[in-house]
Order: C-alpha cells, then sequence, then structure tokens
C-alpha cells in the first residue's frame, strides 16, 4: 500500500501499508513441527501428480443465517451444520495420517473451538502442527470483492487470523489465499492478500471467455502484479483459477449431498466398478492437464457444507488413491494424492516456469452470454450504509461476518439480511458504549451522551425537543475536518458557538425539511426545520458546539418555487435549465472550465426471463435488462430552491418515487446530489432497476475510471476487456463494474474534437425485482420492511466535481476519506462547563495529507495496533504521491512510544519473517494508456 519508494532511515518511518505494534517482542521460538510446505507429500517428477483437496465451502450466512449453518438448524430451507462437519472431518483425519483437509472461515471454525474440550484442542492441535489440518485465507469470512472496502476486509481478515495465529502460532497461519466463490475479483484485494504474506491465491469463478481463452493459451495460472504503485514484487500475487469451480470433478463427489456411485471394489460383488472409475479419473486428469502448464493439477474434493459425514469422502479418496496409484505398476504415469492449496502451490513454485502478468482485475464476471453477476453491486442498497458504517472503535464481529461475499452482496435471503441488519446494529449499540465511555475518560464527564443514528432524514429527538444543547464532533481521522452538520429542529432561529464561546453566527442557517424527507422519515421524527452549520473537529479527537434557540430570531429561509438560472459559490457553479429543471452546467471558477451536464433519473425493465436469446431473469446476482434503452422517469422536475449564507439547494422532485437535492455548501469544491429513490412501484409487473447518468456534450478519452475497494483506480473502456477479445452480448450489464468511493472520466476540452452526446457509465441506485435469477437464493430482490410495507427507500449522496488532472486527487482522495469516516456527533443536554474538558485531540499534530491513519487500535495489555496508509497512488498528483516521513514519537499526544515492530498487513508475522515466494513473470503487458485533460468526478 505505498507509493513511491520506500526508504527506511533509522529513526524515523516512513509508513506505507506497513502496521506496527509496539513495544517490541520477540518471536517464540520455532518449534519442532512439521507443518506447512515441510509436511507436504511428496510427489513423483516424472509423473502427472494429481493434488486432490478435501475441504468445505461454508457461507458466513447466505439461505440460513450463521449461527443456522453453524448448528445445522432449519435444514428444511439447506442441508448444512457446520460443528457437524468439523467434528467428523477430525475423527476421519485420525484415521489415516495421509489424509488432508483445509478450513476457510475462521468465523465458524472459532465457534467450534470454543466449545471442545481441552483434549480434543490439543487433538486438533497436533493434527495442524503435522499439517493435516491446514487454515487457507483464515479471515473471519471469505469476503466480497466488489462491494467491500478495503478497510474492513483488512479489519475481518485481521480478525481471522489473529485468532488462528493465538490459537496455533506459526502453523496457524494460512500460506494460500482462497477465494473460491466471490463473484469476480478485484485487484485491490489481490494487493492486500500480497501485502498479508499469502504465497498464492486460488480462486473458482471468472468471465467464460475469458476461461476459454486462458484454457487454451495455458494461462490459467498467472501473475497478478496487482497495484500501479508498490514497487513489485510487493503487491504481485501468485494466481490460480480452479478447473471446477470449486467442486470436484464430474461423477467424484462422494458426499451424502451428492448421488455419484462409490467405489465398489469387492470383485465377488455385484456392480464391481473400480477398473471403471480409475479409467474415467484418469481421462479427466489426462485433459486436465492439458489446459495447465506444470506436471501437477489440482482437484477440489468437496462443495457447499460437504463432509458433515466426512467417512463417504474419506473412504472412497482412500480407495481412489490406492487403485489409480495401483495402475504405476503397469506403467500409468498418473500419480494421485492428498494435498492442500499450499503443497499444490508449492510444486508450481519448484517448476520454475514464467507466468503471464495481470494488471487488470476479473470484473464483470458472466457466466454466459446474457448472464452478467452485476446486480449484485447494487442488490439491498440499504445494507451497505450498515455495513461500510466504520469507526475507529472497531473490530467488530458483525463487520466482519458482514463482509461475506452473501453478506454486503446482498445475495442472502430476506431473512438472512435481517439477522445482519440486527447483528451490525447490536454491534453499533455496542460501539456506542464504547465511545461513551471514551467521551467520559477523555472529558471528566458521565453526562449522557445521545447518538442520532437518521440524522440523514432528519430524526434526532434530542435536537427536535432541546431548547439548549451540546453537539460533540468526533473526528476520526488524522487531520482536521470541515464538516457540515444538520440537525432536525423545531425553532426558526438558533445561536450557535464552538467550544470557546465563540459564536458561529454568520455560519448558521435554518432551512426547512424538505417534503422528501418528511416522507421518508414518516412518523420517526417530526421537526420542521433543519440547523445547518460547519463544525471544524480536531484531529483524531473531538470539539463541542453548544445550541441554543433564540426566541424572537429571523424567520427561516424560505423556499422560492422558480428554478433558478444556477447556484454557485466561490469554488463552482452550476447552471440549470429553466423549462426541464435539470441540471445543465457545471463550471469551475478557480480553473474556469466549464462543461454541459445534464443529469437526469431511469430506469432498466428488468428482465422476466422471457426473452428469446436466455431465459436469464434479473435477480439478486444477475443485472439483466430487457433493453438497452431505459425509460426516462420524467423529463422535467419540478424544483424549489433556498439559498442561504450556509448553502444553497435546488430541490428537484421527478416523480412520487424519485426526488433530488442539488446541494452546494459555501465552502465545498464538490457538487452534492442527494438522491431519494423509492418505493420502486411495481404495480405494472414490471421489475425496475433505476439509474442515474450525467451526459455531457464533451469528448472524453473513451476510458473511465472505477476505484477498486475504496482503493487505488483501475482504467475501463466500453465493451473491452483487457487479455481478450470481448464478444459483448449484454451491452448494458457487460459494462458495468463495482463502485465503492470514485468514479470519473477524463474529458477533452480540446476545440479540434466535434462534440458529440457522451452518457457517462450508469450508476445504479436502487433495484426491485419480481424474480429470482436461478443462482440459490430462489426469493426475488422485493424488498419491504415494517416501515416501508410498499417497498424500501433508499437515500444516497454523489458529490460532483470539475478538476484539471492535476489537482484532482488532492481533492478527491481526502474527500473520499471523509466520507468514509464521517465525523460522529454526538447531543448532551445543557451548556458548556469550566469543568468539563470540551475538546481533545490525541495527535500532537495532523499527519501529511498523503497519510491515511487506518487502525489505531489496542492490541493487547501493552501495545497498540496502528496501520498508517499512503493514501495517494503513484503518479496521480505531483505532490502528494510522494514517499512521506512520519515520526511516531512525535505523534500521538497521550501515548508514548517505547517500541515499534513491524508486521505486515494483517498483523500475523513479524515484517522482518515475512518472505514469500518468488515468481517469474513473462514479458509484462506495456504501461496502461494514459488520457488526456480534464477530470470529472
Ligand atoms: C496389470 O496388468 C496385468 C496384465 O494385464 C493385470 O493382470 C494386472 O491386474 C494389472 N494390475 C493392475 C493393478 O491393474
Ligand atoms: C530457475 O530458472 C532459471 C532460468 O531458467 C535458472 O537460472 C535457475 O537456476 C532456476 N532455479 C532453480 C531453483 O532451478
Ligand atoms: C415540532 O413541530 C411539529 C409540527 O408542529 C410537531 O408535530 C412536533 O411535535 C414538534 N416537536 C416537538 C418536540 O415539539
Ligand atoms: C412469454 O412471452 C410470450 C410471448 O410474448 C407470452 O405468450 C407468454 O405468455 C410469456 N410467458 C410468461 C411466463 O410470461
Ligand atoms: C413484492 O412485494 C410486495 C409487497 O410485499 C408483494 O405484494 C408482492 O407480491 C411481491 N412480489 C413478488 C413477485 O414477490
Ligand atoms: C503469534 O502467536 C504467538 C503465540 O502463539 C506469539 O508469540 C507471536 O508473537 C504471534 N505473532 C504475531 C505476529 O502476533
Ligand atoms: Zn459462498
Amino acid at each position: 500500500m505505498a507509493a513511491g519508494k520506500q526508504q527506511l532511515p533509522v529513526a524515523l518511518l516512513f509508513i506505507l501499508g506497513g502496521v506496527w505494534s509496539f513495544p517490541l517482542v520477540q518471536d517464540t521460538k520455532p518449534a519442532a513441527k512439521l507443518c506447512g510446505y515441510e509436511s507436504c507429500h511428496i510427489t513423483k517428477p516424472n509423473m502427472l501428480n494429481v493434488h486432490l483437496v478435501p475441504h468445505t465451502h461454508d457461507d458466513v450466512g447466505w439461505l440460513k443465517t450463521v449461527d443456522q449453518y453453524y448448528y445445522g438448524d432449519r435444514n428444511d430451507i439447506q442441508h448444512a451444520g457446520v460443528q457437524y462437519i468439523l467434528d467428523s472431518v477430525v475423527d476421519q483425519l485420525l484415521k489415516n495420517p495421509d489424509r488432508r483437509f483445509i478450513y476457510v472461515e475462521t468465523a465458524f471454525f472459532y465457534r467450534w473451538w470454543k466449545q471442545q474440550s481441552s483434549s480434543m484442542q490439543q487433538t486438533v492441535k497436533r493434527l495442524v502442527n503435522e499439517g493435516r489440518l491446514e487454515f487457507v485465507n483464515g479471515g473471519w469470512c471469505m469476503s466480497d470483492e466488489a462491494t467491500t472496502h478495503y478497510s474492513a476486509v483488512i479489519d475481518q481478515m485481521t480478525l481471522g487470523l489473529r485468532f488462528l495465529n493465538d490459537t496455533f502460532g506459526a502453523c496457524g497461519r494460512p500460506r494460500v489465499a482462497w477465494h473460491i466463490d466471490p463473484f469476480g475479483h478485484a485487484r485491490e484485494h489481490a494487493s492486500m492478500f500480497a501485502q498479508m504474506g499469502y504465497d498464492g491465491f486460488f480462486f473458482g469463478r471468472l468471465d467464460y471467455q475469458d476461461r476459454d481463452h486462458r484454457m487454451i493459451e495455458k494461462e490459467q495460472e498467472l501473475l497478478w502484479r496487482a497495484s500501479d504503485s508498490l514497487t513489485p514484487p510487493m503487491a504481485d500475487l501468485f494466481t490460480g483459477i480452479l478447473p471446477n469451480g470449486y467442486n470436484p470433478p464430474e461423477g467424484f463427489c462422494w458426499d451424502q449431498l451428492c448421488h455419484d456411485p462409490p467405489i465398489r471394489d469387492d470383485p465377488d460383488l455385484e456392480d464391481y466398478n473400480v477398473d471403471d472409475v480409475v479409467n474415467r479419473f484418469l481421462v479427466i486428469a489426462n485433459s486436465q492437464a492439458m489446459v495447465y502448464k506444470t506436471n501437477h493439477i489440482i482437484m477440489t474434493m468437496g462443495s457447499d457444507f460437504q463432509y458433515e459425514n466426512a467417512n463417504l469422502w474419506y473412504k472412497n479418496l482412500d480407495k481412489l488413491i490406492h487403485y489409480v496409484n495401483a495402475q504405476q505398476a503397469n506403467g500409468s504415469k498418473v500419480n494421485v494424492l492428498y494435498s492442500t492449496p499450499s503443497c499444490y502451490l508449492q510444486e508450481l513454485h519448484r517448476a520454475n516456469l514464467t507466468w503471464s502478468l495481470k494488471r487488470d482485475d476479473f470484473f464483470p464476471y458472466a457466466d454466459d452470454a446474457h448472464d452478467f453477476w452485476t446486480g449484485y453491486f447494487t442488490s439491498r442498497p440499504a445494507l451497505f450504509p450498515l455495513v461500510g458504517l466504520d469507526t475507529d472503535f472497531h473490530t467488530f464481529r458483525a463487520m466482519a461476518v458482514a463482509q461475506h461475499h452473501d453478506a454486503v452482496s446482498g445475495t442472502e435471503k430476506q431473512h438472512v439480511a435481517n439477522d445482519y441488519a440486527r447483528r451490525l446494529a447490536n454491534g453499533w449499540q455496542h460501539c456506542q458504549l464504547l465511545i461513551s465511555n471514551s467521551f467520559a475518560a477523555l472529558s471528566g464527564s458521565f453526562l449522557k451522551r445521545n447518538y442520532c443514528d437518521n440524522l440523514n432524514i432528519s430524526v434526532c429527538l434530542p435536537t427536535e425537543i432541546l431548547n439548549k444543547f451540546l453537539v460533540i464532533v468526533y473526528n476520526p481521522l488524522a487531520r482536521p475536518v470541515t464538516w457540515p452538520v444538520r440537525l432536525p429542529v423545531n425553532g426558526t432561529a438558533y445561536a450557535v458557538s464552538d467550544v470557546k464561546g465563540k459564536p458561529v453566527d454568520c455560519q448558521v442557517s435554518v432551512v426547512p425539511v424538505s417534503k422528501a424527507t418528511q416522507e421518508v422519515r414518516r412518523n420517526r421524527g417530526f421537526a420542521i426545520n433543519e440547523l445547518v452549520f460547519q463544525v471544524q473537529a480536531p484531529p483524531l479527537g473531538y470539539t463541542t458546539y453548544s445550541v441554543s434557540l433564540i426566541q424572537d430570531g429571523p424567520p427561516p429561509a424560505s423556499t422560492q418555487r422558480r428554478t433558478p438560472t444556477g447556484i454557485q459559490n466561490k469554488f463552482l457553479r452550476v447552471t440549470f435549465d429553466p423549462d426541464t429543471g435539470l441540471l445543465s452546467s457545471l463550471s469551475n471558477l478557480e480553473t474556469k472550465q466549464s462543461i454541459k451536464l445534464t443529469q437526469n433519473f431511469y430506469w432498466y425493465n428488468a428482465s422476466d426471463g422471457n426473452n428469446t436469446e436466455s431465459n436469464q431473469p434479473s435477480g439478486a446476482y444477475i443485472f439483466r435488462p430487457n433493453s438497452s434503452t431505459p425509460f426516462i422517469i420524467s423529463k422535467t422536475a419540478k424544483t424549489e430552491t433556498i439559498q442561504t449564507s450556509v448553502v444553497q439547494e435546488v430541490r428537484q422532485w421527478f416523480a412520487p418515487w424519485v426526488s433530488q437535492v442539488v446541494r452546494l455548501y459555501a465552502d465545498s469544491k464538490a457538487l452534492e446530489l442527494e438522491w431519494t429513490v423509492g418505493p420502486l412501484p411495481i404495480d405494472d409487473n414490471l421489475g425496475k432497476e433505476v439509474i442515474t447518468r450525467l451526459d455531457t456534450s464533451i469528448k472524453t478519452d473513451r476510458f473511465f475510471y472505477t476505484d477498486s475497494n475504496g482503493r487505488e483506480v483501475l482504467q475501463r473502456k466500453k465493451d473491452f476487456r483487457p487479455t481478450w477479445n470481448l464478444k459483448q452480448s449484454e451491452p448494458i450489464a457487460g459494462n458495468y463494474y463495482p463502485i465503492n468511493s470514485r468514479a470519473f472520466i477524463k474529458v477533452c476540452l480540446s476545440k479540434t474534437h466535434s462534440p458529440s452526446e457522451i452518457h457517462l457509465p450508469p450508476l445504479q441506485l436502487h433495484r426491485r425485482l419480481l424474480y429470482d435469477d436461478v443462482r440459490g437464493v430462489g426469493e426475488p430482490l422485493n424488498e419491504t420492511s415494517d416501515i416501508f410495507p410498499e417497498g424500501l427507500i433508499v437515500r444516497g449522496r454523489l458529490l460532483l466535481s470539475l478538476e484539471h488532472p492535476a489537482a484532482a486527487a488532492d481533492l478527491h482522495r481526502p474527500m473520499a476519506e471523509q466520507e468514509v469516516l464521517q465525523p460522529l456527533l454526538a447531543f448532551v443536554d445543557g451548556d458548556l462547563s469550566p469543568n468539563i474538558r470540551h475538546e481533545f485531540s490525541g495527535l500532537q499534530a495532523a499527519l501529511p495529507p498523503a497519510v491515511h491513519l487506518l487502525t489505531l487500535t489496542q492490541w493487547d495489555k501493552d501495545s497498540v495496533l496502528l496501520r498508517l496508509e499512503h493514501q495517494f497512488q503513484s503518479r496521480e498528483s505531483k505532490l502528494n504521491s510522494q514517499p512521506v516521513t512520519v515520526n511516531l514519537q512525535k505523534l500521538f499526544s497521550t501515548l508514548v512510544v517505547l517500541g515499534v515492530s513491524e508486521l505486515n498487513l494483517s498483523a500475523n508475522q513479524w515484517k522482518d519473517k515475512m518472505t514469500r515466494f518468488d515468481w517469474t513473470p513473462q514479458k509484462g503487458t506495456g504501461p496502461l494508456q494514459t488520457g488526456c485533460r480534464i477530470l470529472l468526478e
């Protein structure tokens, strides 16, 4: 996680992506254990070696909740019980020391481990120390790769890997990352895995055209160069694509959930089938070997929730190995063995070949011509803000579970989504308690602090009822922030003063609560106005504002029905078309650049599966519009305008279910578009996929750019894939990419280009579907709730800016950081008091703009875990992409640094112990093309 080169002066630490825990602790002495690569079975160099990998794929929630899966409850929904799987596998491993098993999801393993007797725990430790039970991946869950934010992924990986290290020491450290089920693969995930010390990565799903091409080229095993910024091989990750997704080859599934014939090997009985099984196996092995490079191939022997009765699998695998290898006496050149992904990886490494280099990512994923898994980028948009919620008081298991590839992705059953929401809400309650305790400790006051989770829809009882109250603003960032606060109130005029008692009156306005907001909040709040003012909070700390109602103040700002021609502050000007009420242009007043720009809302009619080309409906995973032309929701918007000294708003109303506030704060370099969409009407029996689109009449460089897990940015091009010749069969769904924090285009302002209408990639906002997409969920994505029985309403914000490329990242990186880690507000009845500490900063000084404080958390009794991140990509900013030096001794105001030890990114290995396999790439692809001039975000 770095830009530029690393330099490590003795006293000062240059910090990028590293992790430290201090003071210095010595690693334990290596015990005489035979786990990891040393415990692998030997292979035969002159034969085709087939690595059989017994495994189970245990979703941390999908059709059942995580606890139902653990216990094996509700087997009427799906037969699956993880506790029995682990019981049974351990039992079977003990029966034959050759047998191997891998386990992946620490959320489940942790539950099981807690319930074992100490003698069973010793037994399991022995299996782990002998490499017979091996952990791979090892995060709390197997995270989704499209919709997760990197900070949450790092946290959930850290949580799982820490448990494994604490419990098993070095033998519990996974060597291989294993994302066999996620629906497409993000480059930032690969970069993180490399920095977490993994030697390799395996997955199961990729675009069917990509796979066909790679099979012909023997490029299903490759080297992924996962960062534009890090010096190779820091973010290089060896990546293997598994031959069968993650299933066994056809005819060889011996789980109780399967129906393949067992090996019947008594010649005296009927149906003796050893010859048949061996021959079928040899055919499959030889044909698989044709599409891989070495004399080693891997077969995943397992699938979803298999091995509940592990005897079935192992008994047949023992026989398979025996009978296939017996053929060697008769000249067969196939050698089958029990193995693990790391043992297989070790053999690929030993082969000492060169591997094709990949620099882009594996999105979007299609498993057939009309089956693009791009719907889940937006499925259940109401769940995402909860999952994205991340304060510095974190590491909650609820958050970790929610990163699972059927949680935040929205691809679970409704009752499971409700379970995740409940867990997150509980986690948040717990978190509030911790925050209150921290405030109490720092301020010296135990006053009751209230939190308002629904400020975005103007619901906050304390601010609505109190005539005098304090607003505590906690800022988790390592630099000061300025932030507009909007509080629901019933009064019309308020006096606001800062922590020193100084009034901030020229920056306080009261505006009426919009109709759209009243409709969303329903009977959860009744305030008629919003008090708006700018707050400034110190780095990693808090400050306090006091607010009091003025009885005879001025009336609140009133709304005007007429569409203004434009609104502007000192940085930006936006204009509106007076006839339509739509945006018509955006100008940067500093750079004097201006573009024509319209924005509107549309919906795609979701395919119901009744089409000639394919019967694939749109669903929770799959996005499939019935037509490439969306319906416009309204050509015109009714508008209302409010202009105050703090904020100007044009409130646009498109339909009973679509409205938007175009908002410009006095100090902001970005225009805010706060949209509210829902409940999506389905009385016409048509599923709907709502988008907003920005259209401009200016040439772009034909590329657009989207972020990967909220970090580095990747270049995209319509109907194009960098590594194969795409046959595009879904012009809309096949051009969708996940966006976590930003997307932009570069616009050429050159006069030589003839202007033509450019549609920027649509941004999908909400979906409501009437059919299941036949990927297992078995329910249409048709969400309702107690408050919204007629369908969910979703609200979100887009920030739009027009910048010169050289300045764009300097604005957008901190802005994205501030959006993800927004200030947290707490409310207290009463006024400032001299006995209470109303302001505090944990830092002696703000960190430089390039450095993001990613983690600061108590690690054990006398050390904290600190992650500092260089948040700029190489070359995106002249100023901020440079290496930075941070002095840890002078960083904190309350912590004394006694010593520092550096760890890998997931904090489960000391940096100086971190060695990874080296891999040689084939001649790489050329540098990515760069575009032309102006950046629009
Ligand atoms: C090897 O071949 C011989 C002769 O065909 C046969 O009798 C024997 O059973 C074979 N061995 C195995 C293990 O198949
Ligand atoms: C790997 O291959 C390279 C070049 O072909 C060779 O120089 C090197 O000695 C080989 N390494 C091993 C361990 O065989
Ligand atoms: C605020 O005003 C609204 C409208 O008059 C009223 O319904 C609501 O009860 C008031 N809230 C409080 C706390 O008085
Ligand atoms: C599918 O479309 C055909 C032709 O438009 C129509 O006759 C048929 O009823 C449709 N089937 C379903 C299940 O909607
Ligand atoms: C969608 O949800 C609504 C509201 O609960 C319900 O009336 C309707 O039957 C549902 N439609 C489908 C296809 O599930
Ligand atoms: C892993 O756990 C062992 C104790 O089992 C501990 O000594 C070691 O410091 C831990 N490693 C890391 C990187 O925390
Ligand atoms: Zn899964």
